[in-house]
């Protein structure tokens, strides 16, 4: 099994709209994300092979597919486009540690996913929201940058996943499954129970609506990010018992974002406060960290 384990620094491509070679002076801006939109699970890919593999997390086994980002995208699998491809077609170690601390929070009581609305936001493989499916939440809904993401690999995943717990326990996935592509910038227009307006507060709309539990798992490497993507966790979260869970480096060399400097905006903010679930040091100077936020 192979998951993404670099930090960014020697990952990143600018291939494209850098601008560098036009005018060193003034480079091009970035070139204008994707456009949001819902992509129906009848919109998987059949163009791009989709080979599977177990996942081994701490004696429970998800599937993980495995497909070309040369065939998606035509890149070589070390790019990582800003603006343009984000890196959903690795699995990323945050994603595996995410799992597991959900499970160990089930065990421990701290956490209940069942009847849930769940949100997981740059999914990629989509694993914790998967996990969040077998443990019976009632709606999952999957976001990722790009639609080719969802379309060749996280619907296939998510099926592969359903299909093989039928197999093995006769239980039919009830969740009402769901993926949108979008940048953080805009996804609040398209995720269903999320206010349309662009204040970023709390609303009384959002009590009503929103999401039980946001996921996500290394999704703070970006510094420009950071912002929208707080704001639009505040958006989406309901009030007042919504609970974000988050897995992340602790720092992403070369880059500069990491779960410290989300944590920084998120306490300055005043809105939410932090707590650090896991912690995992493999030995390598880049610590990884599981992160839990709820309403003060
Ligand atoms: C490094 S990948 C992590 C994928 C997956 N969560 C994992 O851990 O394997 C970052 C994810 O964040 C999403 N992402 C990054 N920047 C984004 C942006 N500005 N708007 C929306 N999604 C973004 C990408 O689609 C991508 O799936």
């Amino acid at each position: 099994m192979e998951t993404h384990t670099s930090g960014f620094g020697s990952g990143f491509g600018f291939g494209f709209g850098s601008g560098f070679l036009d005018d060193p002076e003034k480079p091009l801006p970035p070139p204008p994300p994707p456009p949001s939109v819902e992509v129906l699970p009848s919109q998987v890919s059949s163009n791009v092979e989709y080979n599977v593999e177990p996942v081994d997390l701490d004696g429970l086994t998800l599937l993980k597919g495995r497909v070309s980002t040369k065939q998606v995208f035509g890149l070589s699998n070390s790019d990582l486009i800003p603006g343009k491809y984000e890196g959903g077609l690795k699995l990323w170690e945050g994603s595996l540690d995410l799992v597991k601390t959900l499970s160990s929070e089930i065990q421990s009581g701290q956490l209940s996913l069942t009847g849930k609305r769940v949100l997981e936001l740059g999914c990629g493989h989509g694993l914790p929201g998967i996990f969040a499916c077998l443990k019976g939440a009632g709606a999952v809904h999957f976001q990722d940058f790009n639609a080719e993401v969802l379309q060749c690999l996280t619907i296939p995943n998510v099926d592969a996943n359903i299909q093989k717990n039928l197999s093995a326990t006769g239980d039919s996935n009830s969740a009402e499954v769901r993926f949108f592509a979008s940048d953080w910038n805009e996804a609040h227009l398209i995720l269903p129970h999320v206010p349309a307006d662009d204040s970023g507060t709390i609303s009384g709309q959002t009590q009503a609506a929103g999401y039980d539990i946001i996921l996500m798992a290394e999704t703070v490497y970006s510094i420009s990010t950071l912002p929208s993507l707080y704001k639009l966790i505040k958006k989406c979260l309901r009030s007042p018992h919504g609970v974000v869970y988050l897995a992340a480096k602790k720092h992403y060399f070369g880059v500069g974002g990491g779960s410290r400097r989300f944590i920084s905006i998120v306490e300055k903010d005043g809105v939410l406060a932090a707590s650090l679930v896991s912690e995992v040091t493999d030995g390598s100077s880049n610590v990884r960290e599981v992160w839990k936020l709820h309403f003060r």
